[in-house]
């Protein structure tokens, strides 16, 4: 079954129907979500959220555009949630010069402190990496080193992808591989082995087509899956099954 490895259903947008959303997952083909946090306040909400669905894990971590947000007292309390058994991963943690909401250096200080958690806790990783290419790679080469995890909504070129996979990092591919414009995640899914692809939603955001521009969640991970079998000359039954098991590997569930 489809394995959805990052998703937000904290997201407000599924406020008015996320119990029958979540509860209809299994009869569209998805058998586990992992809820990741970006915000602070969100870190206890999706640990909350997995303990109420059976088939929910969660990560917990801030996003760099949410470091700002971030103090002592906070980075303790957000520690330990990791005691709880449901939780599976740091992230979603890394660079966003992008939207480059916090500077530079504070987004590096709290990535890097995140990973060092990561590693000293024994937690794979969820990493995000927008439109700062170098900076992860230096930061994972030096930091990341002896940790696993997914880069997720990858973005770059398809040799940046060949050195993760080389590192042991997953590839995380969802809606942006079904667009016309995403020539470089096909490029990056035909270079790669599917057994270091994972499938994943970022829902509410990047639905795939035809969906695109609305409301995403993880039944529409059919469509990326459907892509992927398609640029690999495989079944969709295969990326499934591959992708799952990929996944349960990342995450150890
Ligand atoms: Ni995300």
């Amino acid at each position: 079954m489809i394995f959805d490895t990052h998703a937000h259903y904290d997201d407000k947008q599924f406020d008015n129907d996320r119990d029958e959303l979540l509860n209809s997952m299994r009869e569209k083909g998805v058998g586990t979500i992992v809820n990741v946090s970006a915000a602070y306040e969100s870190c206890e909400r999706v640990v909350n959220m997995a303990q109420k669905y059976p088939f929910m894990y969660a990560a917990v971590g801030i996003h760099p555009d949410e470091v700002g947000s971030l103090d002592e007292e906070r980075f303790a309390r957000m520690k330990e949630l990791f005691g709880n058994d449901k939780v599976v991963a740091v992230g979603e943690i890394g660079l966003d010069y992008y939207w480059d909401k916090e500077s530079h250096e504070l987004q590096k200080e709290w990535f890097i402190r995140q990973l060092d958690l990561a590693r000293k806790l024994k937690f794979p990783v969820n990493i995000h990496s927008r439109e700062a290419a170098q900076d992860t790679m230096e930061i994972m080469k030096e930091h990341g080193k002896g940790l696993s995890g997914v880069i997720h909504c990858y973005s770059y070129s398809k040799e940046m992808a060949e050195e993760y996979v080389k590192m042991g990092y997953y590839i995380g591919v969802g809606g942006v591989v079904t667009f016309k414009n995403g020539r470089r995640i096909k490029e990056t899914v035909e270079a790669i082995p599917l057994t270091s692809i994972v499938l994943e939603t970022d829902c509410p955001y990047l639905a795939p087509e035809p969906y695109r521009g609305k409301r995403n969640n993880s039944s529409y991970i059919k469509y990326a899956a459907e892509e992927i079998a398609r640029l690999k000359g495989v079944s969709y039954e295969e990326v499934v099954n591959q992708t799952e098991e990929n996944a349960r590997k990342l995450y150890r569930v």
